[in-house]
């Protein structure tokens, strides 16, 4: 079944692990959109492994892992992340990975401008990762960026990086930054290409024998609904549409192609970065961190924490289609006495069911609550949906029915074996 897989909140999620718990009956697994902004960990046999820009498919033998068009690449951070997963013991095979021939590429100019253009809006930065995600997508869409099959001519690669590595360091100088060598830049990412061209191909004509053939399709969301740049609470967004249509425009399959959408969900809300969280809670901040949970994959940042967002969550199943909910660390609430589900916002003595589009509005939005009893006590030996304790599978209920949609999965633990298919 041809399944995309979509972050409903603002990336983090827990979406490595569905993907991974997914792949077993997977033939291919895409990632369409994002670049190493994304940290998904995988935990297998015990084993952990962080993946950033190569599909969670690869910790499996004979799986097709697509890098696909609407990714954005950096060769040198791609080239790093096989060389560690090789170290773990992970073969990455031409067989195993194919990266298309039109995904974009990150420079080393554009992480330094991300970094430039977070440093010039002070206190109202974005939060970004800084891994230059931003400008490689803004050349993309200035029609001045380099993608994958540039690489094949030489001298028009060499003449890109220079002009763009020219423009670049004006900037730069303007914030006082250090500048860069164009012929540097030139030599960095010849040599990563040297081991990545191997993987490149065109995977469209992949992808659609794939799909005439009946395998079976598996889309590796990356970050979430969120942070979509159409749909996310902009501009505290990423720059790439992380919603089910990026999985179609990302790859080259219509959407017809597709069969199921799940969303993939916390059992309660995080997010890094900036930006507005109108269930924030300190106390429940405070308590996860001090279990160790909730710090980011890629930055080791500590995620801010809150309740359960139904009004995020319900507008997420809207704009992916989704078909079922997979709702992971739901042992990260097994102490709480009490919980608090977010069912709508006050803003202006308005209710809302639905996140607003003003940016302003979402200072203005005062979460409405429904408490609900917490279960306290350890979920994470669960095995079967049914094992878990009553008031946890009431308040799962409650997220379906806010949600208009049924659960399908749920995470208990970060194991592979914690995943309980409904
Ligand atoms: P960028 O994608 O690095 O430009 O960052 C833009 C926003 O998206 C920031 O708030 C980041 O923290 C957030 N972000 C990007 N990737 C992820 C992710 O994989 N998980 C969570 N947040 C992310």
């Amino acid at each position: 079944m041809n399944t995309i897989i979509a972050g409903l909140q603002w990336g983090d999620e827990g979406k490595g692990k569905i993907v991974d718990y997914l792949t077993k009956s997977a033939d291919l697994v895409i990632r369409s959109q994002g670049g190493n902004n994304a940290g998904h960990t995988v935990i297998t046999n015990g084993v952990k492994y962080i993946l950033h820009l190569l599909p969670s498919g690869v910790v499996w033998d004979h799986k097709v892992n697509v890098i696909g068009n609407g990714v954005v690449i950096d060769p040198v951070g791609l080239v790093d992340e096989i060389r560690r997963i090789e170290a773990q013991g992970i073969a990455i095979t031409p067989e195993k990975l194919l990266i298309s021939d039109r995904a974009h590429i990150v420079l080393p100019i554009h992480k330094e401008l991300d970094a430039a253009r977070e440093a010039s809006l002070g206190s109202h930065k974005i939060g970004t990762t800084k891994r230059g995600i931003g400008p490689a997508y803004a050349d993309k869409i200035n029609r001045c960026g380099l993608r994958v099959a540039d690489f094949t001519d030489r001298a028009f690669v060499s003449g890109r990086i220079t002009r763009r590595v020219a423009e670049a360091n004006e900037i730069l100088a303007r914030y006082s930054l250090p500048t860069f060598d164009a012929a540097a830049v030139c030599s960095e990412m010849f040599t990563a290409f040297e081991r990545l061209a191997p993987h490149v191909t065109n995977t469209i004509p992949v992808l659609h024998a794939a799909w005439k053939a009946k395998q079976s399709l598996l889309f590796e969301g990356a970050q979430g609904t969120l942070l979509d740049v159409d749909f996310g609470t902009y501009p505290f967004v990423t720059s790439s549409n992380t919603t089910a249509g990026g999985a179609c425009t990302g790859s080259g399959l219509p959407p017809m192609a597709i069969e199921r959408v799940i969303g993939v969900c916390k059992a309660y809300t995080t997010r890094v970065g900036s930006g507005p969280f109108p269930t924030a809670d300190a106390g429940l901040s405070d308590y996860l961190h001090g279990l160790g949970r909730e710090f980011g994959a890629t930055t080791g940042r500590p995620r801010a924490c809150g309740w359960l967002d139904t009004v995020l969550l319900r507008f997420a199943c809207m704009v992916n289609g989704v078909t079922g909910l997979a709702v992971t660390n739901l042992d990260g609430l097994d102490a709480s006495d009490t919980l608090q589900i977010c069912t709508s916002y006050a803003i202006d003595d308005k209710v809302h069911t639905l996140p607003p589009a003003e940016r302003d509005a979402w200072d203005r939005a005062v979460p409405i609550y429904e408490s609900l009893p917490g279960w306290q006590c350890d979920t994470t030996g669960c095995s079967r949906y049914q094992d878990l304790p009553g008031q946890a599978q009431t308040y799962l209920a409650r997220l379906a029915e806010l949600c208009g949609v049924p659960i399908a999965l749920v995470g208990v633990g970060p194991d592979r074996a914690q995943t309980l298919a409904v």
